[in-house]
């Protein structure tokens, strides 16, 4: 029988809670396939500094050259906690700005979906939400001015300056848009290209390198939208996007607000894929430590996130559609939790645990 070696990283704040709950689903989809999952897990994160002396330590790095998949919680404490740390060993510059560069992960996909049973948890108008928001934000993941050079310092006139590089070379802006192409012919065959090429020259190249790889995907139509009026059309009518592709702090930026007009971080799952089969799945969100521990959170975006990594990283798509209709049908139920619904008419609260025992349920039931 085949053994999938699964690495996970629970994170910091809300982080353990919600992949308590994933690893319950991926414990039903084991049961009833002919393979199995070696879950194994490891420190990583604001944690894994005050217990290991390292945000990403060694342990966990070897863990993830070796998993055939990654599932990471969120990371990160509150400020005055993070102040503890030293800067290079916070956890997003020491722990997953390195762990995307280490499995090369240069692409992430952030579905922003609520269909249309869902759409009530959106906070624009339902004449706006129609039959639901269907988009898919393509991310450059590790290019860019995150990853580019960095100088702080002081002149020669005694003022304090920065300097950060927006770094991109031809085949790097080649394999992000080449994805997008993919993802687009996959689905609608339209490709919304997100740049800001009246300012920056980072855009000019990619728009260039984009006339060239179109050339062999005739079949889908590019629709160039500047990056500030893609924020506003996300908000006035959301259903002209479908396949978005952008550099990576466009897609950091466009991607939160994906979770605003959803109404919430807590319905984003993602997947960071890199090339030869690397891979590892993440909530877009942070680990809300003002909630952690109270069981509270809403484990959507980590179950989806596994619901994305049965899909990606196993090929189990229909595994993968179940996971989804299993999470709808609670919701759909009149269940929730109560970072995302308000107490009233026709919502039933329930705990984190609550909601995955439900999840699990159906799917028993039902796939
Ligand atoms: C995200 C997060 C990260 C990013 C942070 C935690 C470094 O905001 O995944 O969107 O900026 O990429
Ligand atoms: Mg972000």
């Amino acid at each position: 029988m085949t053994t999938y070696t699964i690495a996970i990283l629970p994170g910091d704040g809300i982080g353990p809670e919600i992949m308590a709950e994933g690893i319950k689903v991926l414990k039903v989809i084991e049961e009833r396939n002919d393979f199995s999952f070696d879950l194994v897990e490891a420190p990583f994160g604001a944690g894994a500094w005050f217990s290991h002396g390292k945000s990403f330590p060694l342990e966990t790095q070897a863990l993830v050259d070796r998993a055939d998949a990654v599932v990471k919680g969120p990371i990160g404490l509150d400020h005055e906690k993070s102040k503890q740390i030293p800067v290079d060993e916070q956890p997003e510059r020491g722990a997953l700005l390195p762990l995307r560069k280490r499995l090369d992960t240069f692409a992430n996909y952030r579905p922003v979906y609520l269909p249309k049973s869902l759409a009530h948890f959106s906070p624009l108008k339902p004449e706006v939400v129609g039959d639901g928001i269907d988009i898919l934000m393509v991310r450059e993941l590790v290019g860019g001015l995150y990853f580019g050079a960095k100088e702080m310092g002081t002149d020669e006139n005694g003022k304090r300056y920065v300097r950060e590089m927006l770094e991109y070379d031809e085949d790097q802006i080649a394999n992000i848009l080449r994805t997008g192409f993919e993802l687009a012919m996959g689905r609608k065959k339209v490709l919304h290209n997100i740049h800001k090429s009246n300012v920056l020259k980072s855009s000019v190249l990619w728009n260039e390198i984009l006339e060239e790889v179109a050339k062999d995907y005739p079949g889908v139509e590019v629709k160039h939208t500047l990056v500030d009026a893609a924020a506003t059309a996300l908000c006035l009518n959301p259903s002209q996007f479908d396949v978005m592709v952008m550099e990576n702090m466009f897609g950091d930026i466009l991607s939160d607000q994906g979770g605003g007009i959803l109404g919430s971080l807590g319905l984003m799952p993602s997947a960071c894929l890199g090339p030869n089969g690397k891979a590892y799945y993440e909530p877009s969100h942070g680990s809300a430590p003002d909630i952690e521990g109270q069981q509270i959170a809403n484990p959507y975006s980590m179950i989806g996130s596994m619901a994305m990594m049965l899909e990606y990283s196993f090929g189990l798509k229909q595994e993968a559609a179940n996971v989804w209709d299993a999470m709808q049908s609670v919701f759909a139920a009149g269940f929730s939790t109560s970072d995302l619904s308000k107490p009233g008419a026709g919502v039933t609260m329930i705990s984190t645990s609550d909601f995955g025992d439900k999840v699990v349920e159906h799917l028993r039931a039902n796939g």
